[in-house]
């Protein structure tokens, strides 16, 4: 049996190559799967796909069409898969519940630690051989307060990580986590997070009632020189809204390595092609903002722990197990 892999990275290659090694035969493709790409897939029985692949209803219609019965997803968000027509085609869906939340947690950080110590433009100055301070002043984050909206795992990172600073921490979730009470961290309404805290950064996953969890009513609930952090999903925030509060001149610095619009664009070289996204061009020009693409899992230790555990998923779903991984299990 062949996997075939939509939206493989270079350096991601290898190590999905050596992890399928001796269990089945793979191919790795850089183009993502969407409807235009989905045709190539016919003919597998399994397919992996990446966090910014279109499985919606279409797609997933093409794939069943082409003999597909299982996608292994590569990542812990599944907001891009239709799991109802995934079921009602009886196509099996698992992704990667776990791997090293220290790697997102880590990145929100030094998204957080860019945008308030200037370091992206302290970079080009000495380039360019000029060494003024002037305009990268920052602040210390000893003693200052760290709002983390979803404190599961990779928002406990972030706060064991804020309370090393010595931040005041403090948290909202559905569900209170009893190490991050331990760590300190008090749980608020989430008004009240936003108006009190110096560094804002969001870890709860996209779904219907999380969309737009940052609004125009809670950009404007922040305080005006407040960071916020988005190291999740772009859909949790209103891009536009937060444009128009950075016209404005609000926030100390913002920090995004998601963005709402991210598919089609984010993983690609775009670099050649007429920018036809207003709202990114106009939030990149800001000297207070700082936007990666979707980069804060990419390291090492996650990326091997997500290709091993999809190695995993695919043995799990030949062998008729059912994991946590798994998402729609086999009918
Ligand atoms: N940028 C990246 O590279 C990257 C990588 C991995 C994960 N992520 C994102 O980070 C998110 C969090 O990952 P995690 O491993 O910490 O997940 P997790 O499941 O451990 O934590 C999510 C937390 O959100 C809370 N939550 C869920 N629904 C909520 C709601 N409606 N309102 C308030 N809180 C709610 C949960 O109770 C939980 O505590 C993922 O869903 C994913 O979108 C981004």
């Amino acid at each position: 049996m062949e996997i075939l892999a939509f939206g493989v990275q270079a350096d991601e290659k290898p190590l999905i190559e050596q992890a399928f090694r001796d269990r089945y035969a793979v191919r790795c493709l850089d183009v993502f799967l969407n409807e235009d790409t989905a045709p190539i897939a016919a003919g597998h029985e399994v397919v992996s796909s990446s966090v910014n692949a279109d499985l919606g209803a279409g797609v997933l219609e093409i794939l069943a069409a082409g003999g597909t019965r299982m996608v292994a997803q590569r990542s812990t968000g599944f907001n891009n898969i239709d799991l109802t027509t995934a079921e009602r085609l009886g196509m099996t869906v698992a992704r990667v519940s776990y791997y090293s939340p220290y790697s997102v947690a880590e990145f929100a950080w030094a998204l957080a630690m860019a945008v308030n110590r200037r370091i992206v433009r302290a970079s080009t100055r000495t380039r360019d051989f000029d060494f003024r301070l002037q305009g990268l002043m920052g602040r210390d984050m000893h003693g200052r307060t760290a709002g983390v909206l979803g404190t599961g795992k990779i928002g406990e990172a972030f706060a064991r990580i804020a309370r090393g600073f010595g931040m005041r921490l403090l948290g909202w979730d559905i569900a209170e986590n009893p190490a991050c009470t331990e760590l300190g961290m008090r749980y608020v309404p989430k008004d009240r997070l936003l108006a009190e805290s110096d560094l804002i950064t969001l870890h709860v996953p996209l779904m219907p009632e999380t969309r737009h969890l940052i609004d125009a009513g809670a950009l404007k609930a922040m305080r005006d020189d407040a960071i916020l952090v988005n190291s999740s999903r772009g859909g949790l925030i209103d891009t536009a809204a937060l444009v128009g509060e950075l016209r404005a001149g609000r926030f100390t610095g913002v920090g995004l390595d998601v963005y709402e619009a991210e598919a089609g664009l984010f993983f690609l070289d775009k670099s050649l092609e007429a920018v036809e996204d207003d709202t990114l061009a106009r939030l990149v020009t800001f000297p207070n903002v700082l936007v990666t693409s979707h980069q804060a899992y990419y390291t090492e230790d996650a990326v091997g722990q997500i290709v091993d555990a999809t190695v995993q998923n695919v043995v799990d779903y030949r062998a008729g197990r059912c994991s946590e991984n798994v998402l729609v299990p086999r009918s």
